[in-house]
């Protein structure tokens, strides 16, 4: 459904909640501005309704969780609620977790025909991302990462270690100890001829894993050339280095394929999976081919990596549901086509700010720039503000902030992407005039 404003943005409610917030919530977590943020009551597919009854359009899917459509796999947790909300995960499991498992396994190594997968759940993406980690030193005994400039891995310590992101690793850097070596992320074919170079070069000695997103998300909606993953493969394969894809953001049928690694065919030794995979409930996993987990030791009763929540009924319940619904082909053929229609629209979008529209599926991203060709951060942040003046969510992506991204429920239907992308030229004529 299209927005339907009743109050000023930020309504009432939200500017009196956001001045709470400010009081309660350390200050470092949410941004408060007198025009930000919105408080969010419910929500619906791709509509979201705020404290104050304004209805919104969300082109974010709330940070690419809600692939399947904001409160779809509810009536899961409904059902689930009412029996057992919390279990003992790794001393006294539940059917539901090992369903969870058979699924994950199901619709990653059985399905591209490389045997059975293995699981360690956790909560968090990046939870899942530190499993793969500590999955590569158990394997090989080496502790080093080699990831990727831009990279978004999350923000815990380990998943820091393999994080791009300068600013949210380097104040951290010296509680760091393990190596980490960062390569460039190409983007076109020059950057692979560099790519290939800087690889040849680097020294595998100490590294144990390969850690990378197939299409860079928070880093800005980059795809890599096709040849990319492949030549990660085989270097992997050559230095007895474990791969791990990252689809934290892109699993699940956001690119068009249910794992963005299918586009390029590399089928990777561990795949960190969370976000739209219970499709709101913090739920992560890291799923590795079944002899490459094995090397894990068998628990004796005190497992080497658990948590408390690992396994939560609830989440598990959820994730089954909308795993289920992931597996439909039919899912990853309607993510292409109404895909394709918005990448379409996107370049028809005129400014002369313009600077590139990439991305694949429904995980998209148009780039700002000046004409000197400096990000342009402060007209993609501005936009933000203003798409909410026309009851649009969106989040602008890039190490500079000036990538617009588009990740919207699969539900988004051709009449709201319009409505989306006539408020969007309307606003970029106001920054920027139209280009001859
Ligand atoms: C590719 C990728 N990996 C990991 C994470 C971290 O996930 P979480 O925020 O759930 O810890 C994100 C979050 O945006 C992500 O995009």
């Amino acid at each position: 459904m299209l927005p339907e404003l009743i109050t000023e943005i930020p309504g009432p409610a939200s500017v009196a909640l956001a001045e709470e917030l400010r009081r309660y919530e350390s200050h470092n977590v949410t941004y408060v501005d007198e025009a930000w943020p919105v408080f969010w009551k419910r929500a619906e597919g791709v509509n979201v309704w705020d404290e104050d009854g304004n209805r919104f359009l969300d082109m974010t899917a709330a940070f690419g969780v809600a692939g399947l459509g904001h409160g779809w796999s509810a009536p899961a947790m409904v059902e689930q609620s009412q029996v057992l909300v919390h279990g003992m995960g790794d001393v006294h499991p539940t059917r539901l977790k090992v369903e969870t498992c058979q699924m994950l396994s199901a619709l990653t190594y059985e399905r591209w025909g490389a045997g059975r997968g293995k699981v360690v759940l956790s909560n968090s993406g990046f939870e899942a991302v530190e499993s793969a980690m500590k999955t590569a030193r158990v394997v090989t005994g080496r502790a080093g990462v080699l990831s990727f400039a831009n990279s978004y891995h999350g923000m815990g310590y380990g998943a820091l270690l393999g994080s791009g992101f300068e600013k949210f690793r380097q104040p951290f850097e010296d509680q760091l100890a393990a190596r980490r070596v960062s390569l460039a992320f190409p983007r076109d074919d020059a950057g692979m001829e560099r790519f290939e170079e800087a690889l040849a070069g680097v020294d595998a000695s100490g590294i144990g894993l390969v850690l990378v997103e197939p299409i860079q998300g928070r880093g800005g909606k980059i795809v890599p050339p096709d040849a990319f993953l492949p030549m990660l493969r085989s270097w992997c394969d050559q230095h007895g280095v474990l791969l791990a894809c990252d689809e934290i953001f892109t699993g699940f049928n956001r690119t068009g394929r249910l794992f963005a690694c299918e586009w390029s065919g590399v089928v990777p030794d561990l795949i960190c999976v969370g976000k739209s995979m219970s499709g709101g409930f913090p739920i992560s996993a890291c799923v590795g081919k079944a002899e490459i987990m094995d090397a894990w030791p068998v628990s004796s009763g005190e497992a080497l990596h658990t948590s408390t929540f690992l396994g939560n009924p609830v989440g598990c319940a959820m994730s089954v549901m909308s795993m289920k619904e992931h597996a439909r082909a039919e899912l990853a053929e309607s993510v292409q086509g109404i895909g394709d229609y918005l990448k379409a629209r996107l370049h028809g979008l005129r400014s002369p700010l313009i600077r590139d529209v990439r991305g694949r599926g429904l995980m998209l991203g148009v780039e700002l720039a000046h004409q000197d060709g400096s990000p342009a951060s402060d007209v993609a942040g501005g936009i933000l503000g203003e798409m909410m003046q026309d009851g649009v969510f969106m989040l602008a992506d890039g190490p500079a902030g000036n990538v617009l991204a588009w990740t919207p429920p699969f539900g988004v239907n051709r009449e709201e992407v319009d409505y989306v992308l006539a408020c969007l030229q309307a606003r970029l004529e106001h920054h920027g005039g139209i280009s001859a």
